[in-house]
């Protein structure tokens, strides 16, 4: 069962079993975690579903496709190296993945 642990900027962290399948977006609004908003739905539309990939587990990840490097130029909080949209980041099993919300989303 694939594991995602959400630390917010104050470093609190959440460790939340998804689903294989499902978003990092999805699996943590379903689940109330701080941070993330998600307000389009996963349609990439938004930019509010911003997360940072520990680095270490970055390059492990499929790339951002063309429309999510776009649409990171659009985050509240400015982008960095290891940002991601959640909602493009899907489970898979076996999955521990390790992100960070940003201080601000809206
Ligand atoms: S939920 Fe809107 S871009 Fe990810």
């Amino acid at each position: 069962m694939p594991t995602v642990h959400y630390t917010s900027h104050d470093g609190t962290t959440r460790t939340i079993e998804g689903n294989v399948g499902d978003s990092v977006m999805e699996t943590a609004v379903r689940n109330g975690v701080d941070g993330i908003v998600g307000e389009c739905g996963g349609s990439l539309s938004c930019a509010t579903c911003h997360v940072f990939v520990d680095p270490d587990q970055f390059d492990e990840l499929p790339e951002r496709s063309g429309v999510e490097e776009e649409m990171l130029w659009g985050t509240s909080e400015d982008q960095q190296d290891n940002s991601r949209l959640s909602c493009q980041i899907k489970l898979t099993e076996g999955m521990d993945l390790r992100v960070t919300t940003p201080e601000t989303q809206v």
